[in-house]
């Protein structure tokens, strides 16, 4: 944070007070400084001294309500009953299944939302399983850094707003219309036991506030906000709290979590859902009855029992082979020469290695494109660190006009890879195809800056060869044509 461009903040206790909450909650740099710096404003305010930045800083290391009352300004807490249905039916058709072959058909079912916001995660979660007749076999926990969403959670009184996706009909049942509000009925309400709790602090799996042993986790749009180092340690605490053969789902646009804690990565066709394997037991998604889904064995061992408080250190990630692996030279060249066969065959053979992975999916993808998106997608799980997937993965997705999920793919390469020039780029134009032309103007200004500060006859990474000269060029002229779809706007 102390490295912004200086014209961005309006006073440097700005960047002071977010270096702090970047220590303290682990969150990354705004993406948009006014914004941040209006809802510090009003932070402090609330707080009672505004403008006055040494007494705020002071109160923030000392006073943890006040700290919480930030965090509100800085992340965003939106949430609605039943968001991402595919989440629930995946636990409702395969997490439970599994879990009751596991278990044995009388065993509760432990579930926490991590992040829970004003509750309505928690208690979609608490309703599918009153569906599915575990009625007296739950125990459900939310958790936020949010003193205020949990004081919302706790009254359960909610608006339309919170029942606006496609499946808040299954609340209809549970709630009781008073007025423009709804409350929920107790028989839901006082199943879910709400807490406090900020992920970026070491505290927890906790057995004595009952973060411990849990059978499902979701952490849904929450590690969006962390910084690389607190997503790291959250992965390892969140599989740390997972019991032996539990679920963890995160939400779409996270950050992948599968190279930093021994997970089992099954992908299906919306994403990606985290496994803690038990010895001896197959997850049933193994038999893909209802979701074309894959398993990925871990890709960081785990090498001690199931922890919990005092958390044990987090075993390191085995180091990566740093030899070229026989054959990767053989599919490069052809590649190279448009022997798309031999050079995805020659690289498949290699899927280990996260270079032949993304030579295998360039191949691929002047043969089958919809088979190099999935295969893209797998290696990119494979691989969470290899920016040129994702990147990949990106390009796949555009060039098949599925715009959400390839501006999803190129933000996962942009969180991986800040100043990958062509990755800004590329967003610009997944932005102004959707309409936001302020935030292409952004992206490709960003672009623009990142080249230019290259001598022009740099290789760009990932520009297949395109020097930062010439993609400045480019960058400029796309810039150009903005201003022109702007002013027809107007
Ligand atoms: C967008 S809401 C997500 C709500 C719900 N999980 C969902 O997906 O609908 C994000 C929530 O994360 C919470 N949050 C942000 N940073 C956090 C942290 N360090 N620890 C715990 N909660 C945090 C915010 O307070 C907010 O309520």
């Amino acid at each position: 944070m102390s490295g912004e461009a200086p014209q961005h903040w309006r006073h440097p206790g700005y960047v002071a007070v977010l270096d702090l909450v970047a220590a303290r909650a682990g969150l990354l740099p705004p993406s948009c400084p006014p914004a941040a710096m209006e809802g510090i404003d009003r932070a402090m305010a609330r707080a009672g001294l505004p403008q006055d930045f040494a007494a705020y800083l002071t109160r923030l290391e000392t006073d943890t309500a006040i700290l919480d009352d930030l965090l509100v300004e800085l992340t965003i807490g939106e949430t609605y009953f039943f968001r991402n249905p595919e989440h629930f039916h995946f636990v409702r058709r395969e997490v439970l299944p599994d879990l009751q072959r596991l278990r044995g058909p009388r065993h509760p079912v432990r579930v926490w939302s991590a992040g829970c916001a004003s509750g309505e995660e928690p208690y979609s979660l608490a309703v599918l399983l009153l569906e599915e007749g575990y009625k007296d076999r739950m125990e459900v926990r939310g958790t936020d850094v949010s003193r205020a969403a949990l004081a919302r959670a706790r009254v359960a009184s909610y608006g339309e707003w919170s029942l606006r996706g496609t499946e808040a009909g299954r609340m209809r049942p549970f709630l009781h219309a008073e007025g423009k509000r709804y409350t929920l009925a107790p028989e839901v309400r006082d199943r879910v036991h709400f807490g406090y709790l900020n992920l970026a602090e070491d505290t927890w799996p906790s057995q004595s506030r009952g973060l411990w042993h849990m059978d499902i986790i979701f952490c849904r749009n929450v590690l969006i906000y962390l910084n690389r180092l607190t997503v790291e340690a959250v992965a390892q605490r969140l599989h740390a709290t997972l019991a032996e053969g539990g679920f963890l789902i995160a939400g779409p646009s996270d950050p992948p979590l599968s190279g930093f804690a021994p997970f089992e990565t099954i992908v299906t066709d919306w994403g990606v859902v985290y496994h803690r394997p038990a010895p001896g037991h197959t997850p049933r998604v193994h038999a893909l009855r209802h979701f074309p889904a894959r398993v990925i064995p871990p890709l960081v061992q785990s090498h001690s029992p199931p922890p919990v408080a005092p958390l044990p250190a987090a075993p390191p990630p085995p180091p990566r082979p740093s030899a070229v692996p026989d054959g990767l030279e053989g599919a490069k060249q052809a590649l190279a020469r448009g022997d798309w066969r031999e050079a995805a065959q020659r690289a498949g053979a290699l899927a280990e290695d996260p270079v032949a992975a993304a030579v295998a999916v360039r191949a691929l993808a002047n043969l089958d494109p919809r088979a190099a998106v999935r295969a893209c997608a797998e290696a990119a799980a494979r691989h969470p660190l290899a920016v040129e997937l994702r990147y990949l993965e990106a390009m796949l997705l555009l060039g098949l006009g599925r715009l959400p999920e390839s501006e999803h793919a190129v933000r996962q390469a942009l969180y991986l890879e800040p100043s990958l020039a062509v990755a800004h780029l590329m967003l610009g134009h997944l932005r102004r195809r959707q309409g936001d032309l302020p935030g292409a103007r952004r992206s490709f200004r960003m672009a623009e800056s990142l080249c230019a500060a290259l001598p022009p006859e740099t290789p760009v990474l990932l520009a297949d060869g395109e020097r930062a000269g010439r993609l400045l060029e480019v960058v400029r002229n796309e810039l150009t044509r903005l201003t022109a779809l702007e002013e027809k706007h107007e």
